[in-house]
C-alpha cells in the first residue's frame, strides 16, 4: 500500500459557529460557515456539538453532591465495563466500544446545569452529516467525529475519532516495504486518530471552534468506520486496569486449585516449582516453627512408587481381596507413575511443646497436622496461580516407613501424601466459591 503521508495539509477552522441547542440543523449551518468547503476535504467535529444538536444533553440539579450521584449514574448506565478506577475516576468501555475515562460524559463546553452524553452512534451521525453537506453543497466530504481521550502509557490528552464517514480509518502497511527494504509487517496506522488529534490543533478548548476541515489528504473511502478503530476485548492485552488485575488474581488464585489428574508432556518449569514451594513454606505454624519439607522424588520415582505399590498390594491381601480387585485399586496409584513432578511433603515436629497429660499432648499432635495441611494447600495454590495443575494424594501416609527407608530421611519425618505436579491438559479456570460460613 502506498504511503498515508501528504505532500501538504491544510488545517482551517470552521470559524461563527452558533452556540448549539438540541434539535439545531448542524449541517446547515456548517454549510453557511464554510460555503468553501470542497470534494476531498475531511470535516472535523467535535463529538459534543452532536451530542447537543441530537439532544443528548442531561439537566443536573445545582446541588454538587446531587449533580455528582446523577452524573455518575449517566457514566454508569453509558458503560458496558468497568476497566479501572483510579480515585474517583472510572475508566470504562463505553457503548461504543470506546475505552476512555467517565464512559464520555462530560461537563466542558456545556452549560453550567448541564451534562453532555456521547451520541449514540457517532458512525451514523457521519455518515448523515457527510450526506446533508453533499445535499447543501454538493461536495463529497469525509467527516470524523471526535472526542478528547487520555492514553494509558502517555501523560495528556488528544483528540481520537469516535466516529467517521467517507475514508479509511485504518492505513495497514502489512506486506510494504521502507526505503531500506524492511518489510512492514505491524504498522497500521490510525489515520481517523491521526486527523482527530490535528484538527485539535486549530479547533482548540476555549475559543468555541467545534468545527474544522483537513485539506490536502488523499482521502479513501473504503467503507469502513470509527468502529473498527475498537480493539476486541479478546485481543487486548489490557483489558484491566494494573490495580484491578491485581484483585482479580488474589481473587481466583485459591479457586483456580483443582485436583488435577490428567497432565501435558511440557515439562514442569523448576524455578516456579521452588517459587510455589517457597511460597507454601510460609504458611502458619504452631509456635514459629517450620515444620514442612518438600521433597521433590526424581531419581528415586520409581523405586518409591514400586516399594509404595508392594506394601499397598500386602495390604489388600490382608484385607482379604482378590488378586483382580487388589490389580483393579492399585491402578489408582498410576496418577504419580505419569505425572510430570511428584513433591512428597513432609511433617517434623520440631519445636512441639510437650505435655504430660494425653488431652494436651494430641492437641499439640493436631496443631502440627493442620499446619502441614495449610502448607500443602498453599503449595497447590501457589501452583495453580504459575498455571500448573497439581493433585495431592494420601498414598504416602499409608505407607510411611516404606517412604522414609527409600527416600533415606529421618524417622522423624512424617510423610502427608504426595503431590502431583504438571501442566495441565485442560486450562485452569476459577471456581464458583462456596457457600459456608456458619454465624452463631
Ligand atoms: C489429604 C488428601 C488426600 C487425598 N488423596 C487422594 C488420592 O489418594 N487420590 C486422589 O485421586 N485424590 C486424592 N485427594 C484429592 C481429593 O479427592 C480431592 O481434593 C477432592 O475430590 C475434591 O476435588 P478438588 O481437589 O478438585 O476440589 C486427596 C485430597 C486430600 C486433601
Amino acid at each position: 500500500m502506498a504511503d498515508h503521508a501528504a505532500a501538504a495539509l491544510e488545517l482551517l477552522p470552521v470559524p461563527s459557529l452558533p452556540e448549539f441547542r438540541p434539535g439545531d440543523d448542524l449541517a446547515g449551518a456548517i454549510a453557511a460557515a464554510a460555503p468553501w468547503l470542497r470534494d476531498g476535504d475531511v470535516l472535523v467535529v467535535t463529538s459534543k456539538v452532536l451530542s447537543k444538536v441530537e439532544g443528548r444533553l442531561v439537566t443536573v440539579p445545582a446541588d454538587p453532591g446531587e449533580r455528582d450521584r446523577i452524573r455518575r449514574e449517566h457514566v454508569a448506565a453509558e458503560s458496558v465495563r468497568v476497566l479501572a478506577r483510579k480515585g474517583r475516576t472510572l475508566i470504562t468501555e463505553n457503548k461504543l466500544g470506546v475505552v476512555q475515562a467517565a464512559s464520555g460524559v462530560d461537563a466542558s463546553n456545556v452549560a453550567g446545569d448541564e451534562i453532555a452524553l456521547l451520541p449514540v452512534d457517532p458512525d451514523g451521525s457521519a455518515a448523515a452529516l457527510r450526506g446533508a453537506l453533499k445535499d447543501l453543497l454538493d461536495v463529497d466530504v469525509a467527516v470524523v467525529v471526535t472526542d478528547t481521550m487520555g492514553r494509558a502509557w502517555r501523560i495528556g490528552q488528544t483528540d481520537a475519532a469516535i466516529g467517521s464517514a467517507g475514508l479509511r480509518v485504518l492505513h495497514d502497511y502489512a506486506g510494504s516495504a521502507d526505503q531500506h527494504g524492511n518489510e512492514l509487517f505491524v504498522t497500521q496506522v490510525a489515520v481517523a486518530d491521526e486527523i482527530a488529534a490535528a484538527a485539535d490543533l486549530v479547533k482548540g478548548k476555549l475559543g468555541a471552534v467545534p468545527v474544522a476541515v483537513l485539506r490536502g489528504f488523499d482521502v479513501v473511502d473504503d467503507g469502513s468506520c470509527a468502529r473498527d478503530l475498537v480493539r476486541p476485548i479478546e485481543e487486548d492485552l489490557f483489558r484491566l486496569g494494573t490495580e484491578e488485575a491485581l484483585v482479580q488474581g488474589r481473587a481466583e488464585a485459591v479457586l483456580l486449585r483443582r485436583s488435577v489428574r490428567f497432565y501435558s508432556a511440557e515439562p514442569v518449569d523448576l524455578a516456579v516449582l521452588r517459587k510455589a514451594v517457597g511460597a507454601a513454606l510460609t504458611a502458619p505454624a504452631p509456635h514459629h516453627t517450620k515444620p514442612l519439607r518438600f521433597v521433590l522424588v526424581r531419581e528415586k520415582r520409581a523405586e518409591l512408587l514400586a516399594a509404595m505399590r508392594e506394601q499397598w498390594e500386602r495390604d489388600l491381601r490382608s484385607d482379604g481381596f482378590t488378586p483382580e480387585q487388589i490389580a483393579r485399586r492399585v491402578r489408582r496409584g498410576d496418577l504419580l507413575v505419569e505425572a510430570p513432578e511428584v513433591v512428597v511433603p513432609f511433617l517434623v515436629r520440631e519445636g512441639a511443646h510437650t505435655y504430660p497429660d494425653p488431652r494436651r499432648a494430641d492437641a499439640e499432635k493436631t496443631m502440627f497436622t493442620v499446619a502441614g495441611g495449610a502448607a500443602v494447600q498453599g503449595l497447590l495454590v501457589a501452583l495453580a496461580a504459575e498455571g500448573l495443575g497439581s493433585c495431592w494424594v494420601s498414598s504416602t501416609i499409608f505407607c510411611a516407613d516404606v517412604v522414609r527407608a527409600v527416600l533415606g530421611v529421618p524417622q522423624d519425618w512424617e510423610p502427608l501424601g504426595a503431590v502431583a505436579v504438571g501442566h495441565p491438559l485442560e486450562p485452569l479456570v476459577p471456581r464458583e466459591p462456596l457457600e459456608g460460613l456458619i454465624e452463631l
